[in-house]
């Protein structure tokens, strides 16, 4: 069946499509339907079905006899390390790790934080959460303590899985000291820790709380797969929203598989057996969907590599990487390309490796920008696909296919809507749906397709008021774009407070809420400006408190360190400035989009309901100071 006929059978006949799709999976027992549609926007796929997703990813292709075959590669580029493991081996090792985390009093339904480096004992962790059917919650090791605690508050796991240490380039991060904050600083405690020992970095352990892991996983009793309902928690990931608190986003179990196994061989065209490398991180989605969960469910073999497009230690790297294993395909972000443009502009490191085996460069995690798309199209010669997906979806919305039917490339777009995603652009205000070309909100129909979130964690209300409430019917995407006449989608951005930051999605709320905190502060902003290599970054704008006289780029350092010491360097906040006020509106709404346009040289109207416009030209001087709002119109 081409495009057409699935993405139309998808719509008119959900039960049909995802119930054929369905049985790729093994079933402990069947559903009792397809779709239950009764308690919308509560929508549940598989109920009364029963099976385990991590029999799924790792057993049942030891039982059909592929337990020889590499399951995973560990491709650390920061130690110079390659490790290979069979299914048969990441089996073993998974079922111990289960076992002690079962010997630890970790059941079916308990929650367990991983908060790890790109090492292979990650996904092991995850795989052994989901064995025991219990709900993992992986964080990304570049979060401050602040950020992991806020975690810790809302999932309350009951066992933390850490490491020593991570590495980045050339600079080793000890994990444990971030850890022991983040738990004290947090109200529920986890009852024990289980270190991994990097040999970079001895953690210090905490008498009766932390346990060592060589010495558990030695010990262990392997544990079985238990079996769990397909509608069932697999996991919580934690996203930025538009304020302080981030969204706990939950994975079913039985959607979600038949839904990843679905998009490995159509979007993905990936075979049993075949490499597919996913350069991201556990701790964020596509880490948790496209490293661990959709090639093991497949049967092929996934990458776990620990280094960066650059400086691990040349632009190379990710060639080295695709010709030494053999990479089918490669999913990454456009922001490591841009990385590897930026220093390597004529792809010379390129000529130095073979990858014949190498057939598509998929790309997402923010706008895919023309000049990226080609670039990489003339130095690779495979296709570039860029497709737009969320946390919150699980797998793309849109995209082109490499095992259904390719659509010709349009730059700029993110090409057709997936089966299963009835996407349509709203009109904001009148909540109508949009024609083509017509710029608006991206939402889609409701049900969702499998695989995307049931609900928030403990939070129905907020699951329901952040994407259900606005637009009754649609799943509000968060995102604005069109769709055009041939039905390509062009994905424009957020239209809230979220920003990409080299495809980390944060919240500037959050930020602003750092912010805040300073002594001499009296209100703030953050924007999210445009920057040629990290799509955006953030830039910060503060008013002081009157009678403040202390330098401002003492303040402005001070302000740079908050926010890296609360959310971590990871939101690469690094810019700020002092203004005497920030622009309104009358009834006091900073302008925050008008701010973002100044600073990125674009048009702008001054808004009609300002309380003060030359509050705008204060704005556009101080970013002009620091390097933005180069080309501003009137
Ligand atoms: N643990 C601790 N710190 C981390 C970290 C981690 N896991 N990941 C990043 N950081 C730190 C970095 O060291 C850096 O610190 P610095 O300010 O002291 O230099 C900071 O957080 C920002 O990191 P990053 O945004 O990764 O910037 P970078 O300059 O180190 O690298 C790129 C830039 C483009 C090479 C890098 O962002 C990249 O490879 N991106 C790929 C995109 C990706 O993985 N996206 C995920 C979704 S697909
Ligand atoms: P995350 O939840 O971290 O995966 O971030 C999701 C957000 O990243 C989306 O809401 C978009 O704003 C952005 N995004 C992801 N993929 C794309 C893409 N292909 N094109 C445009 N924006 C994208």
């Amino acid at each position: 069946m081409k495009y057409e006929e699935n993405f139309k059978e998808s719509l008119e006949n959900p039960e049909a499509f995802w119930g054929r799709a369905a049985e790729g999976i093994d079933w402990d027992k069947k559903w009792d339907c397809v779709l239950d549609q009764s308690n919308s926007p509560f929508f549940k796929w598989f109920p009364g079905a029963m099976l385990n997703t991590c029999f799924n990813a790792v057993d049942r292709h030891v039982l059909q006899g592929r337990g020889d075959q590499v399951a995973l590669i560990y491709d650390s580029a920061v130690t110079n390390t390659v490790q290979k493991y069979t299914y048969a081996q990441l089996q073993e090792r998974v079922a111990r790790i289960a076992g002690f985390l079962k010997g630890l009093g970790v059941e079916k339904g308990d929650t367990v934080l991983i908060y790890m480096p790109m090492i292979p004992e990650a996904v092991m962790s995850m795989l052994a959460c989901a064995r025991l059917g219990a709900v993992h919650s992986v964080v990304f090791g570049g979060f401050a303590p602040r950020e992991l605690s806020v975690r810790i508050d809302d999932a309350k796991p009951k066992v933390i899985l850490s490491a020593s240490c991570g590495i980045e380039v050339q600079r080793v991060i000890p994990y444990k000291p971030l850890l022991d904050e983040a738990i004290e600083l947090a109200g529920p405690k986890p009852e024990k820790c289980v270190i991994l020992q990097r040999p970079q970095v001895n953690a210090e352990m905490k008498q009766g709380r932390d346990l060592d892991w060589n010495e558990q996983e030695a010990s262990a009793q392997p544990a079985d797969c238990v079996s769990v309902k397909a509608t069932d928690p697999l996991y919580i990931l934690y996203t930025s929203g538009t304020t302080a608190l981030p969204k706990g986003v939950v994975r079913d179990n039985g959607g979600h598989a038949v839904a990843l196994l679905w998009s490995m061989k159509h979007i993905y065209n990936i075979n049993p057996g075949e490499v597919y490398w996913a350069a991201s991180d556990v701790g964020w989605v596509v880490g948790h969907s496209y490293i661990v969960y959709g090639p093991l469910l497949r049967g092929a073999t996934t990458i776990v590599f620990e280094g960066k497009p650059v400086g691990t230690p040349d632009p190379g790297a990710f060639w080295r990487v695709i010709s030494e294993h053999g990479v089918k395909a490669l999913f990454t972000a456009p922001t490591a390309i841009r990385a590897i443009k930026r220093e390597d502009p004529n792809g010379e490191h390129l000529k130095k490796y073979d990858i014949s085996k190498f057939e598509t460069l998929f790309l997402a995690g923010e706008r895919l920008d023309p000049d990226t798309y080609f670039w990489a199209t003339d130095l690779l010669k495979v296709p570039v696909i860029d497709h737009w997906w969320q946390t919150e979806t699980a797998w793309a919305i849109c995209g082109n296919f490499r095992g259904l039917e390719q659509f010709p490339i349009k730059a700029g777009s993110a090409t057709m809507p997936m089966p299963g995603y009835n996407l349509k652009v709203l009109d904001g205000i009148s909540a109508q749906e949009l024609g083509p070309n017509e710029a608006g909100l991206l939402a889609v129909k409701l049900p969702l397709p499998p695989g995307n979130l049931p609900t928030l964690w403990n939070n129905d209300k907020r699951f329901v008021e952040s994407y259900m409430a606005p637009f009754p019917g649609y799943y509000v995407t968060g995102d604005g774009g069109h769709i055009d006449e041939e039905g390509y989608v062009f994905v424009m951005g957020r239209i809230d407070d979220v920003i990409n930051v080299a495809g980390h999605r944060l919240s500037t709320g959050g930020m602003e809420e750092v912010l805040s905190k300073h002594p001499s502060v009296a209100e703030c902003a953050v924007i999210g400006a445009a920057d040629n290599l990290k799509g955006q970054l953030p830039v910060g704008f503060v008013v002081l408190k009157s009678g403040v006289n202390r330098q401002k780029d003492e303040i402005v350092s001070e302000l740079v360190q908050m926010v890296r010491q609360d959310i971590g360097a990871v939101a690469s906040f690094k810019k700020a400035v002092v203004v005497n006020r920030l622009p309104k509106t009358r009834s006091g709404k900073v302008l925050r989009g008008t701010m973002r346009k100044i600073a990125d040289g674009e048009n702008y109207t001054v808004p009609p309901t300002i309380d003060d416009p030359t509050a705008l030209g204060e704005i556009e001087s101080a970013l002009m100071q620091i390097g933005y709002a180069q080309k501003v119109a009137d």
